[in-house]
């Protein structure tokens, strides 16, 4: 149980069930030769399952090489658990390049969902922390295991690709097994209880995998991740009374239920009416997010806590990095985040500092590798 199976029809690591900790890394490819990135695709995808299993990046590993070389593995993981680690490979815009400058020979693959997300009412976005040409997502309930991974995967791309940006998570602000108790965000309120849930198969084939007949052959079994990394205001958050932090969400902050209703997973009403008016706000976050205000539309949300220290202001640095899995971002993701960018009583309290979008490919079978329908 504390091997999360690397193969398969679909990546690990999105309908999977969150694991406790993450490390996510965007680089950029600064080779502009094909063959390097299709072997590095190859010697990542090696790597990344063996590591999945819980064994070093290589047999000699840590302490088994050359005394006068580096050893291959780092060697932090040596003694711990496989700690159910996934490592999920995405492919941004950038990657697939320009009709002029096609470095890699795959702008005509390039699906039309995979396209930077337009500029939202209140972004300021930092493009340090933003896009790349690829992302890796490792999860894992070990932080020690997750940050294994991407270093050694980092390690290996020596060369061929360079560290853009990195973000690590704790606590997963989502559940995406009806199996999984659902863990709190930073403010201090239940997270994904609304969510996806991988049970749902027929919702999750709507929602988050890519049909053949969508678009890009390549890209049937796979999906799309949009990343936010959502600062909260954390210290104006905390001088807000209960009664206006439950009006924010529209839910109970202790029990998680909807306003107006006792349990975390009673229905959601958004008609009935109570003495001070609307039981959940006009403008609650589970109103306008909800697939009743949105025709119908849901994402797949697997975003962890994240607290980067403080940011010399005596402000914690701390918030959401949102991660959502679907099956089409410009019709999916992006009506919500407009809605919500524009209504949502929410955004007094947060800050979008950064975006990035990704193709993630299907899984892999026997014989190939990460990308491989690709090219
Ligand atoms: C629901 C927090 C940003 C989409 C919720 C809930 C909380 C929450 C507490 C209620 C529990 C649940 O059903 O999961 C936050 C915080 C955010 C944030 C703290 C930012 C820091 C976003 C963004 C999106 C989003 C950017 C998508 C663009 C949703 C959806 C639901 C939801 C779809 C379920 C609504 C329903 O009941 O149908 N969020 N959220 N959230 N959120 Fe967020």
């Amino acid at each position: 149980a504390d091997v999360v199976e690397f193969r398969g029809e679909h990546q690990a690591g999105i309908a999977t069930p969150a694991q406790d900790r993450m490390h996510f890394v965007a680089f950029d490819v600064i080779s502009d030769s094909r063959d390097d990135l299709i072997a590095l695709l190859r010697t990542w995808t090696e790597v990344a399952e063996r590591m999945t299993k819980g064994e070093q990046t290589y047999d000699n590993g840590a302490t088994g090489g050359e005394e006068y070389s580096p050893p291959s593995d780092t060697g932090e993981a040596l003694d711990l658990a496989p700690s159910q680690l996934t490592l999920t490979i995405g492919f941004g815009p950038s990657l697939f390049g320009t009709a002029e400058k096609d470095r890699f020979g795959i702008f005509s693959k390039k699906p039309a969902a995979l396209a930077d997300l337009q500029h939202f009412p209140g972004d300021i976005l930092d493009p340090a922390r933003s896009g790349g040409d690829i992302a890796i997502q490792a999860c894992a309930n070990d932080p020690q295991v997750a940050v294994h991974a991407i270093r050694n995967l980092a390690r290996l791309g020596t060369g061929t690709v360079a560290v853009k940006w990195s973000q690590l998570g704790f606590g997963r602000t989502s559940s995406t097994s009806a199996s999984q108790v659902t863990a709190r965000n930073l403010m201090g309120f239940k997270d994904g209880t609304n969510n996806l849930k991988s049970e749902d198969t027929s919702e999750v084939s709507q929602f988050v995998w890519v049909d053949p007949k969508d678009d890009q052959d390549w890209m049937a079994g796979g999906t799309y991740l949009v990343a936010r990394r959502i600062r909260m205001l954390i210290e104006a958050w905390d001088r807000t009374t209960l009664n206006e932090q439950e009006r924010v969400f529209g839910r109970a902050k202790g029990s998680g239920a909807p306003k107006g209703s006792g349990a975390e997973f009673d229905a959601v009403d958004l008609q009935s009416k109570g003495p001070e008016g609307l039981l959940i706000d006009k403008a609650a976050h589970i109103r306008l997010a909800s697939h009743e205000s949105l025709n119908g539309i849901k994402l797949m949300r697997r975003g962890y806590n994240f607290t980067d220290g403080s940011d010399g202001f005596g402000h914690l640095d701390a918030g959401l990095f949102f991660i959502a899995f679907c099956r089409n971002p410009i019709e999916q993701f992006v009506p919500m985040q407009l809605q919500l960018s524009r209504k949502d009583l929410l955004n007094e309290y947060i800050q979008h500092m950064a975006s990035a979008v990704f193709a993630v490919p299907p899984g892999v079978g026997q014989g190939e590798y990460w990308g491989s329908t690709l090219f």
